[in-house]
Parts: structure tokens; sequence; C-alpha cells
């Protein structure tokens, strides 16, 4: 498995091109052109310029005496139990966005990229390998997909937004792509029909009812006339859990619901995006990631992974389930043993479609208006 990927290095956190020839890449400033153009309100912030290193995370920077004049900046992040999560005061989301968390989600990014075998199932290799093909990753976290990507497709350009900065600045990211810091609840910052490919992964546990509808809006006006969009999610469902395994699990689901938070199933996307009556040839993809030793190095990394994300939400879970902390660590070490026995796997599934032109559109309407 190639966990270490030829083009990232994980002492700088930087992907290398892998192009034979450079001259393919959009130059900085015309991505910097194409983003500002694209940008449409004043409360998100460009990260292609090089950011002060305050703004990319507490995790990775001293103050010096003139900072400590002000310290607004520290308002963006809540610290529970030693770790950092955001201060976005309309956001349900409640995962870490620490150095720790960032380090989860690139692992879990080649882990999943090993499954699947890709990084994406939509059919648009082609038009991402012709080029000026503009893409989205809509709540990217560190960026790995955008890098992956970027580095791949040199001829495209690649955004990845997110309101926690937790992604690489300019210095390490190919010259195609670029990263925006936004609350996508507050609308998608980019003018209609911007994006050939949308793509937003793990975000299953982030928005209520409205706020997957309002979501789903901004997406389809964003999207280009036959661009895809695809979304990748873990199933909520684990196959043989063990019970400690399988109360962790179900806690994590239940505490988000207990937030109103929807977390969606691939039945549930797909039904999402048959319901803007703009997305067509809509497919659903599922593969199972094995948890624990017994499926090797794949299994082993994808356990740790399981394991971190359920401490990063251990603050918020502990009171849910009513366990000691001690109690909690005793679930995580018997369903570290239980996943071997019971051969257990978390389901990850696919929806990808694309949206109509014109006359599909008008065509999809009558067909709603007669079935009503
Ligand atoms: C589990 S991480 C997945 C990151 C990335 N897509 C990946 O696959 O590695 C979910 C990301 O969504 C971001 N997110 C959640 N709600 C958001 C919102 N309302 N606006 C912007 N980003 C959001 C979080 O900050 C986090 O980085």
């Amino acid at each position: 498995m190639n966990i270490t990927d030829s083009n990232f290095d994980p002492t700088t956190n930087s992907h290398t091109s892998t192009s034979p020839n450079s001259a393919q890449f959009h130059s900085s400033s015309t991505i910097l052109a194409v983003a500002s153009s694209l940008s449409l309100f004043s409360s998100t912030t460009l990260h292609k310029k090089k950011p002060s290193q305050k703004s990319i995370s507490t995790s990775y920077f001293s103050l010096d005496s003139s900072d400590a004049e002000d310290l607004t900046f520290l308002d963006q992040f809540r610290f529970i139990d030693g770790r950092q999560y955001h201060n976005e005061k309309n956001a349900h989301y409640y995962l870490p966005n620490d150095k720790q968390e960032s380090d989860r989600l690139r692992i879990q990014h080649y882990v999943v990229h090993e499954i699947w075998k890709g990084n994406y199932s939509s059919p648009i290799k082609q038009r991402l390998i012709d080029g000026n093909t503009n893409v989205l990753d809509i709540g990217c976290g560190p960026g790995t997909w955008i890098l992956d990507m970027g580095t791949t497709y040199p001829s495209s350009t690649f955004i990845g937004i997110d309101f926690s900065p937790v992604f690489p600045n300019s210095s390490f990211t190919p010259p195609n792509s670029i990263f925006l810091r936004h609350n996508i609840l507050e609308r998608l910052p980019f003018p209609d029909s911007s994006f050939d490919f949308v793509f937003q992964r793990f975000l299953a546990m982030s928005f209520d009812e409205v706020g997957w509808n309002d979501l789903f809006t901004e997406i389809v006006r964003v999207m280009k006339q036959d661009g895809w969009l695809e979304m990748m999610n873990f199933g909520c469902e684990l196959k043989n859990p063990g019970p400690c395994t399988k109360r962790l699990a179900d806690a994590v689901i239940e505490f988000h619901e207990s937030k109103d938070i929807k977390v969606p199933t691939s039945i549930d996307l797909r039904k999402c995006f048959e319901q803007t009556r703009q997305i067509t040839d809509i497919s659903i993809e599922e593969k199972h990631l094995p948890l624990g030793k017994w499926a090797g190095q794949v299994g082993q990394l994808a356990k740790t992974n399981f394991n971190s994300e359920i401490l990063g939400l251990k603050p918020f879970l502990l009171p849910f389930m009513n366990v000691t902390s001690e109690e909690f660590q005793l679930l995580l070490d018997n369903s570290d043993a239980e996943v071997n026995d019971y051969q257990t796997s978390l389901s990850t599934y696919r929806v990808f479609g694309r949206k109509v032109n014109d006359e599909q559109s008008k065509q999809m309407w009558v067909q709603y208006h007669h079935s009503l």
C-alpha cells in the first residue's frame, strides 16, 4: 500500500508535481485571478498568498510580543480537553480541527484510496486530463484530495473550501490548486455555473436537514451543465460488529442525531440528488473498509483511524453515553480485540450524478408536474 505516496512528502506535508511539462500548469496569477473573480463574499479568505502562520492553526505557531496586543484570532477556536475545535456559531460540526485530526484525515485519504483504487467514481477523467476543468472540494480539511488531484491533473483547476484553516499554504500547493476559508452554510462564494466537478467527502455529520437542503441548492447553482457531483461517506452501519464496537459506533450516530444532525445513508443522499430535479444519471457505489489487523496493514490503519475519530468526539460522547473516561477507554480496547474476532468492516459509499442541460431540465420539471 502506498501510504507515503510518491508525490507526498510527509515531512513537509507537500506534494511535488509528477508532470513532465510544468508549462501545462496554470500560472499562480491566473488561478488567483480566476479565484478572485469567483469570490463573491468578502467574508471569504483566499489562501493563495502565504497567510500568516496565525491564520493556519494555533497548533503551528508561537506568539511574539506584537501578537499579544491582538488576541482576537483565538476566538476562532475552542479548546476542550487539550483538543482544538472550530468556533463557528451556526455550524454543527463536532470533530476537532487540530494537527492530530489533520494527520488522521491525511492517513484516511490514503486508506480509502487503497480500498477504492482511485480518488473518485464520476466519469470525469478525460475532462480532467484535457484541462480547463474547474473542480471544487467542499469541506476539504487538510486538502489531501486536492493536492493529490492537482498533481495528477495539472491542466485542471482545483479549489478546496473549509471553515477551518487546516489546509496548506501556497508554498506547499501545486499552482493549479487553491484553498478558501469559508463556512459553506453561508452560501458558496462562487457565481452560477462555475464548476465541472463538485466533490464532497466525509461531511455526513455536518448538517441538519435545512443545512443539507440549502447546500444542495447551492451546489446545483454553482455546477455547470453536464458537470458532475460526487459525495462520499462512511455508511452508518458496521458489518459484523462486536458489542463494544457497535456501542461506540451507535453512540457517534445517536449523538449527532440528538443534535438534529441528519446523517444520511447512500439512499438518503440519492433522494437528495433526485429532489434537486437537476441531477440525472445517479449511481451509488459501495466498498467495505475492513477494521483491524485481521485485514493486514490497511485494516490496522483503518481501525486506528476509527479510534482517532471516536477519540476526537470523546468530550461530547462521555456525557452522552454516561460513561467515565476509563469505561470509554475500555470500550475502545475491547473493540480493538473484537474487530479481529468478528472480522468487522465499515461500508464506504459514493453517490454521483450529472447536472442536466437546459432541455433535460425542462423535461424533468414536466415529468415532475405530471407526477403530482
Ligand atoms: C471529516 S473532515 C473531511 C475532510 C476532507 N473532505 C477529507 O476527506 O479528508 C470534514 C471537514 O468538513 C469541514 N466542515 C464541516 N462543516 C463545514 C462548514 N459548514 N463549512 C466549511 N467546512 C466545513 C470541517 O472543517 C472538516 O475539515
